[in-house]
């Protein structure tokens, strides 16, 4: 062997040690950048009842989403089982996948299934194992490409949770037809409420180039049925309407279309001023309203598939109908009149709250939009928040939801976490989500529950939606904290069956993202489950609410008074005097209570009946009220707080015995955020308490941890996030 020669052997073997070093490193790498759509090898044991049912893929067609379709498949069969699945022309051996709609598959039409497809609508699917040609197969299928793209979720998912297949005959088809995730993101790249890193729309580089990010955003979103994605803040920019920014928005809904994914921007109200030179954004003023029109027309000339527009009108700050001393009706119907001959949407928000002396925040969406039921254009939706104030970590559901039967309203969750703790604390936020749905609000009667609302099927509603507020942006694992994952996932879930239990989500979750391991899912599920609850006790319980630092919103500050407005402080919310704690929202203080419905109303209203988790939201109460356990309502709130700390420890030490089961690095990473969630969860017991305690002028009860700190070190200094 000459020198030259032994040196290019060194060389290759050189690169081939590295390259299987790289490989190796790539698929040990966990940084949670796969989200829920691992598709790792399942275990051994498992594998074989999975084999023999899939053994290729068969999808005739080449459409945008049914190529999706194939490589998704064949990938995720691929890795899940460990060999190799093709793709294959013709049915000609057991255990083929035959996906496809009547139209796309001769072998799909040949089973004359069009009626029960056509009842199902465009995104639902059946998938069915049955003998096809004399082999065993299974078939899914929708009169829609995008339902077969989400019948192919749905199977992977079956397998990724160790679900048997061989038996199978599902119908399925989304409760909500818009399923939106809004994007508070800023054309700057930065994004407001966001804790997970920069926007994902790089709008210098759009359009030439998209990030392949984007792609994997878009599926992430298909495999949980989300279809809409509202790109830009909805305290709007005009620029986003620009012809500029038009044609990079037309970019990214280009990438998202075959997975069925709309495109939605905020609009400006004002942008008939900003960007045509407009003297006004009337919406009564004809020329405002052909501007708009003109407006739409390019949108869609660009985005065929365009979802509608968002507007946040006349709500801190941003400009809106009142300002021309037009109704939010007037607003909202003139620009759905330029999006209807495109079959576009508008969604008007509800969070509006003007200051007004001695009102209360909580009345002040339902005075300003309730008497106008029936009075907006079919498409409009109105938006309202799970409750009446803001996104608190408990709130009851909001007044509006049973309170205007006429009108088509679409809850707005927020699934980024501005009041519970940012990306630093373990939330599980389908549970609060459930409790939202539950809530009963008696406008028919027994059981008129907010899903009943929200799903059409209370007012035989057309068009259904539900909108949440991102949790994602350009951290390696989209979501800042790797559990954060879960309430992405569990939005879409939900978004697409909002009567699914938390459980079930969770452990779906926790199989496909972490471990099948029984004993890890069911201690994992057990901190999911408790999270927020648990939360609620550190953060804001009986009923309290914004007590976080003006601003930012991250950690406590009860005592803050100095926000220029008095509902943006935490004084205005808890009222704390010598005599006791809490808002008094009944007919002697606010009534704001008078919104709900009577049952609801008489309930909340009457301190017998009110739920404790409630209490403080609705009563002003003594110090020395006495409450279910036979308590103080001071000490029962001091031990709330205790319990909360306890539970965080509790969750550490359980996540401790995890160590081997979960990989390295998202071990160790969720081990650090749950260290920051202890070290969270004690400051706000001792903030809040200490500063309660110089009005309630009572001792800590027993069980409760004496504070670390003084009440004017809290005060000087704001919880490092
Ligand atoms: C909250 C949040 C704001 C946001 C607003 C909204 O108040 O703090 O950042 O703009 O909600 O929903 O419009």
């Amino acid at each position: 062997m000459t020198v030259h020669n032994r040196s290019c052997r060194r060389f290759v073997v050189g690169l081939a040690v590295a390259a299987l070093f790289l490989s190796g490193a790539i698929t040990r790498a966990e940084d949670g950048y796969r989200l829920w759509l691992r598709y790792d090898s399942l275990p051994k044991e498992m594998i074989d009842a999975y084999r023999t049912r899939v053994t290729s893929v068969v999808i005739s067609g080449n459409s945008a989403t049914l190529n999706a379709v194939r490589s998704e498949l064949v990938d995720g069969c691929s890795g899940l089982l460990g060999s190799s699945i093709q793709t294959a022309a013709t049915l000609d051996r057991n255990g083929a996948v035959v996906v496809g709609t009547p139209a796309s598959s001769p072998l799909i039409a040949g089973l004359h299934w069009d009626r029960q497809l056509a009842d199902l609508g465009p995104e639902g699917f059946r998938i069915v194992s049955l003998e096809l040609n004399h082999h065993s197969a299974i078939v899914v299928t929708s009169i829609g490409e995008i339902g077969s793209l989400y019948g192919t979720f749905y199977l992977l998912r079956l397998i990724q949770t160790l679900q048997p297949i061989s038996h199978l005959d599902v119908s399925e088809k989304p409760h909500l037809q818009l399923r939106i995730l809004d994007h508070w993101d800023n054309l700057d790249g930065s994004v407001e409420r966001g804790y997970a890193g920069k926007s994902l729309w790089d709008w210098k580089t759009l359009p030439e180039r998209v990030d392949r990010r984007l792609t994997d955003y878009a599926r992430a979103n298909a495999s949980v049925g989300i279809n809409g994605s509202l790109l830009n803040n909805v305290n709007a920019n005009s620029q986003s309407l620009s012809a500029e920014y038009l044609i990079k928005t037309a970019a990214i809904a280009d990438t998202f279309r075959p997975y069925g994914i709309h495109v939605y921007l905020s609009a400006r109200f004002s942008a008939p001023i900003d960007l045509g030179g407009l003297k006004t954004a009337d919406p009564l003023d004809p020329e405002v309203a052909t501007w708009w029109k003109k407006k739409a027309d390019e949108i869609y000339h660009l985005i065929p598939d365009f979802g509608g527009f968002v507007v946040k009108a006349n709500s801190e700050g941003q400009p809106g109908p009142r300002t021309y001393n037009r109704s939010h009706v007037d607003g909202a119907n003139m620009l759905a009149a330029a999006l209807a001959p495109h079959k576009g949407v508008v969604i008007w928000r509800a969070f509006i709250y003007d200051a007004k002396p001695d009102y209360d925040r909580a009345a002040a969406a339902y005075d300003n939009l309730q008497p106008f039921d029936g009075e907006f254009a079919a498409n409009v939706l109105l938006q309202v928040k799970n409750g009446p104030i803001d996104f608190q970590p408990r709130e009851p559901f909001h007044p509006l939801f049973g309170a205007m039967p006429k009108t088509q309203l679409m809850p707005e969750f927020q699934i980024t976490q501005e009041y519970l703790g940012f990306s630093n604390h373990l939330v599980f936020l389908a549970q609060m989500w459930r409790e939202v749905f539950d809530s009963d609000t008696y406008d028919r009667g027994v059981g008129s529950t907010v899903s009943k609302v929200v799903d059409g099927s209370l007012y035989a509603h057309r068009l259904t939606g539900i909108a949440g507020v991102a949790n994602t942006g350009s951290d390696r694992n989209w979501t800042g904290h790797h559990f954060a994952q879960a309430n992405w996932y569990a939005f879409g879930r939900l978004a697409w069956n909002p009567d699914l239990a938390s459980r079930r989500i969770a452990e779906e979750w926790i199989n496909m993202t972490f471990t099948h391991n029984a004993k890890a899912v069911t201690v994992i599920a057990r901190i999911m489950l408790e999270s927020h609850e648990a939360i609620v006790d550190y953060m804001t319980p009986l009923g309290l609410h914004h007590l976080m630092w003006g601003g930012h919103h991250y950690g406590p500050a009860p005592w803050w008074d100095t926000e220029p407005r008095p509902d943006w402080n935490p004084v205005y919310y808890h009222r704390a005097d010598e005599l006791g704690l809490g808002f008094d929202r009944t007919a002697t203080g606010s009534n704001a209570v008078s919104r709900y419905h009577v049952e609801v109303r008489d309930r909340f209203a009457n301190l017998d009946t009110c739920p404790e988790k409630y209490l403080l939201w609705f009563h002003h109460v003594p110090w020395d009220y006495r409450m279910h356990s036979g308590r103080t309502m001071w000490d029962e709130l001091a031990l709330h707080y205790q319990r909360g700390v306890d539970w965080v420890r509790g969750a550490r030490k359980d996540w401790d015995g995890l160590a081997g089961v979960i990989d390295n690095q998202r071990y160790n990473e969720v081990a650090q955020k749950l260290a920051i969630q202890e070290r969270d969860a004690i400051w706000w017991r001792d903030a809040v308490l200490l500063y309660f305690q110089t009005f309630a002028k009572r001792p800590l009860p027993a069980g409760v941890a004496p504070p670390q700190k003084t009440l004017a070190e809290y005060k000087a200094k704001s919880l490092a996030w």
